[in-house]
């Protein structure tokens, strides 16, 4: 089986997080979102993926994964420019597909159980196309599926204002060609002016294909917003660092509680704690006099001194310093430096990029 991970999209809704860079390459719990995904495959024995890139970006995901060797897969990238939508990203994809079998994985997408046992059930079937679903309590935003009595899949509609059901279709779909090609050649654009999937797997049911669905039961992610990261971040931790890793250096008095990963050249100064669920980066400085609390990830090359962070993720060199209030639930880009300094006249001096957001809670 084939893979095809999409990598495309403005990102609007993570700005200015995404004003130098898709997404999708935003690391939560010390990965890109994206290589969660593609970890994902590999381990459900999909190695050879085609990367669909959009027009954000595209150099940095290839810098960053190159040809996937050190992943143990294999990359072919394709450029989709302009986002015509998500059927016309799988539609170039044509050619890598040629007739074998493929799941396509939105790269934004994080399912904490992966997706083996539904590799497994498709390539063991003999439907056309197999969606994945899972409940969720306003299903406004997502593709909503509407079952018959037998409680076959009917009707999928992309985000309908009257959900016909709870059952929301997740950013995996898997597909045997060359029926779903077709279909897409027939699509015309929908309001949001894109050639939307889920209008190519309807067409799939109308045409009387067979189109199975499974239910995804463990927690499912579709990380377009800022509290999506965060969420995200917090659930992987707490899921994929089961032990205490350390590989840097705790120094004088320092403490390192819970499951606690500090990558290589790190090191965690006196009079400082990090408490886990955290994820610390290469040659980050924590401390002295710092609070790391849970469900924080740290980037590679930070310093971090005489501060408390709490349930945020902290992107590549940043500085941070004296901050007397605790940072939570924040989002800190890469390059950024937050200092306290005394002098006058007294007050916040901000130099921010378009799109940021400061709350300070008193
Ligand atoms: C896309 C699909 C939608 C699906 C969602 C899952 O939405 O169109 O049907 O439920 O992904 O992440 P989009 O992210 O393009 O708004």
């Amino acid at each position: 089986m084939k893979g095809v991970l999409l990598h495309g999209g403005f990102g609007t809704r993570l700005r200015p997080l995404t004003h130098t860079g898709p997404k999708q390459l935003i690391r939560v719990a010390g990965k890109p979102v994206s290589q969660w995904a593609l970890e994902d495959l590999r381990d459900s024995g999909v190695r050879d993926i085609a990367i669909i890139l959009g027009e954000l970006g595209p150099d940095k995901v290839i810098d960053f994964y190159g040809d996937g060797s050190w992943l143990g897969m294999k990359l072919t990238y394709i450029y989709q420019g302009y986002p015509y939508g998500l059927a016309h990203a799988i539609y170039i994809a044509k050619e890598f597909i040629g007739d074998e079998p493929f799941v396509v994985y939105l790269g934004d997408n994080i399912l904490i159980d992966g997706i083996s046992e539904f590799v497994k059930k498709f390539i063991d079937s003999d439907a056309d196309a197999m969606v994945l679903l899972t409940k969720v309590p306003d299903p406004r935003k997502f593709g909503v599926a509407e079952f018959d009595e037998s409680g076959k899949l009917k009707r999928l509609v992309e985000k309908p204002k009257k959900p016909p059901s709870n059952y929301a279709l997740v950013g995996v779909y898997f597909f045997k060609p060359p029926h779903i090609f077709r279909a897409i050649e027939t699509l015309k654009p929908s309001w949001r002016k894109e050639l939307e999937i889920t209008d190519a797997i309807q067409k799939l049911i109308n045409w009387g294909l067979k189109v199975d669905y499974s239910i995804v039961k463990g927690w499912w992610k579709d990380t377009g917003e800022v509290e999506d990261l965060l969420e995200a971040n917090r659930i992987l931790l707490d899921h994929k660092y089961k032990t205490q890793i350390i590989k840097g250096e705790i120094r004088g008095n320092a403490r390192v509680e819970g499951r606690v990963f500090i990558d290589e050249g790190a090191t965690v100064e006196n009079n400082s704690i990090v408490r886990g669920p955290t994820y610390i980066g290469k040659n980050t400085v924590i401390g002295p006099k710092t609070y790391i609390g849970p469900y924080t990830s740290i980037g590679n090359n930070c310093k971090l001194t005489n501060v408390e962070i709490e349930n945020s993720i902290i992107l590549d060199n940043v500085i941070i310093e004296g901050i007397s209030n605790r940072m939570t639930d924040s989002i800190i880009g890469s390059n950024t430096t937050i200092i306290r300094k005394h002098g006058v006249p007294r007050g916040y001096r901000f130099i921010v990029g378009e799109i940021s957001k400061i709350t300070i809670n008193e």
